[in-house]
């Protein structure tokens, strides 16, 4: 499987994006991952589809979408707009799944599901035929910089065996060292947040995540 590293804007420095988008395009970022919250599926808010436009104007890499809203449905078409390619939504949310995945893939994008912590990965088999990423949340969403949940390692192995093909995400505490654990487990794309942009190095840190999750 190939691995790829989808830094998360949300530990950037977001009065200079162009800038921090840049460092992730010359560090060597596979995606790049990009955080909606809207104050109701999780107790934050962040950005929108009118910043992730403005960003896309200035960045060549593909954009990993994460929703993290109670009513991804309605809002596909400004995220397919604003020039996302995958867009992640939680199996919790409040729309209808089957019918928000089509939508996605009928603006174009590659549609991806997610599970919270406490939600059996099972609930995601059923669509598994029509996503291209499943994301396994290793912190419970909302907010970046806390510490990864080993306990999740189970949901990547199970979610491995049953689709050996299928790209599996992982997001929340991802670091040089426990991007080991969850490679070995099965996941090959890895969001980053403060490992990325808190490091001295973001290009050396890339190239140790990728080292460590098992590609040279
Ligand atoms: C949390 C977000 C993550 C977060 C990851 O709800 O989905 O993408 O930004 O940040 P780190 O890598 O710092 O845990
Ligand atoms: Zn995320």
């Amino acid at each position: 499987m190939d691995i790829k590293i989808s830094p998360s804007m949300l530990a950037s420095d977001f009065a200079n994006l162009e800038a921090e988008l840049k460092k992730c395009e010359s560090a060597g970022a596979d995606m790049i991952h990009l955080d909606v919250m809207d104050g109701c599926f999780v107790p934050n808010i962040t950005i929108g589809a009118p910043v992730i436009k403005a960003m896309k104007k200035v960045c060549a890499l593909p954009f990993d979408v994460h929703l993290m809203i109670e009513n991804p449905l309605e809002y596909i078409d400004d995220f397919a707009d604003a020039g996302a390619d995958i867009i992640t939504f939680h199996v919790e949310s409040k729309s209808d799944t089957q019918k928000t995945i089509e939508k996605i893939k009928v603006c174009g994008c590659k549609a991806s599901l997610s599970v919270k912590p406490d939600t059996d990965i099972k609930t995601v088999f059923p669509y598994a035929g029509s996503l291209s990423m499943v994301l396994v949340m290793t912190v419970e969403p909302g907010f970046g910089g806390q510490s990864f949940m080993r306990g999740m390692l189970p949901k990547i192995e199970r979610l491995r065996a049953e689709f050996p093909e299928m790209d599996i995400e992982v997001d929340g505490g991802i670091n040089t060292e426990t991007i080991k654990e969850c490679a070995a487990a099965g996941a090959n794309v890895f969001v980053a947040g403060s490992a990325v942009f808190n490091s001295k190095s973001p290009a050396q840190t890339i190239a140790l995540l990728k080292k460590n999750a098992g590609k040279i």
